[in-house]
């Protein structure tokens, strides 16, 4: 398996990542929402080109994606991660894990203070992350709680603390 950043050719391949991923949590077995969602992400200010990286088995076929995103914490830069998505015929083989540090380590190389997201209790403290409001930094929807997770990175100013906003698209979920 290759870690690599997304190429143009990249995009049907990624959204078909996405749409398997994620079927079994879709409403009414539809489409779901984080086939979309990359595509109103890759339209919208926030999209960061360096930080939207897909897994690629032998051959080249894309068997997962990760993208972080600009957002703001009390109108300061931070990233939201999200979606994070892997075939489910190559879920469990670790390709998750080298996608989660690949992006991680791109975005600490690239300055940035801080990484929040969205996600499960169980899977993500193994890769840094804490509750957000530990940290000061506050869901865009309180119920979210301790799923609502931040990963500091080198970059990281203790006084960054405050609401968080995704970038524009995620508010059209
Ligand atoms: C979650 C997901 C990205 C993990 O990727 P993966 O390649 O399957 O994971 P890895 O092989 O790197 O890691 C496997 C570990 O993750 C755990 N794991 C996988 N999915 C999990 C989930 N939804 N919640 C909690 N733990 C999960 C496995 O139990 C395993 O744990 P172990 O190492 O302690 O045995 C992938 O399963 C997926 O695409 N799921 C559907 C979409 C989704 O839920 N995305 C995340 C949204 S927060």
């Amino acid at each position: 398996m290759l870690i690599r950043r997304e190429v143009a050719g990249d995009v049907e391949a990624i959204r078909a990542v996405h749409t398997a991923a994620f079927a079994s949590q879709a409403p009414d077995g539809g489409t779901p929402v984080e086939a979309g969602l990359v595509d109103a992400l890759r339209a919208g200010e926030g999209w960061l080109p360096p930080l939207s990286l897909v897994a690629c088995a032998l051959g080249g076929v894309v068997v997962g994606h990760v993208t972080c995103t600009r957002g703001t914490v009390a109108g300061r830069p931070a990233l939201g991660l999200g979606p994070l998505g892997v075939l489910p015929e190559a879920q469990s083989t670790g390709v998750g894990t080298a996608l989660m540090h690949a992006v991680l380590g791109a975005a600490d190389a690239l300055g940035e203070p801080l990484v929040v997201l969205l996600g499960h209790v169980d899977y993500y403290p193994r890769f840094g992350f804490v509750p957000a409001a530990r940290l000061g930094v506050e869901a865009p929807d309180p119920s979210w709680g301790a799923h609502f997770q931040a990963r500091t990175l080198a970059a990281y100013d203790p006084a960054l603390r405050g609401a968080f906003a995704y970038a524009a698209a995620f508010d059209e979920l």
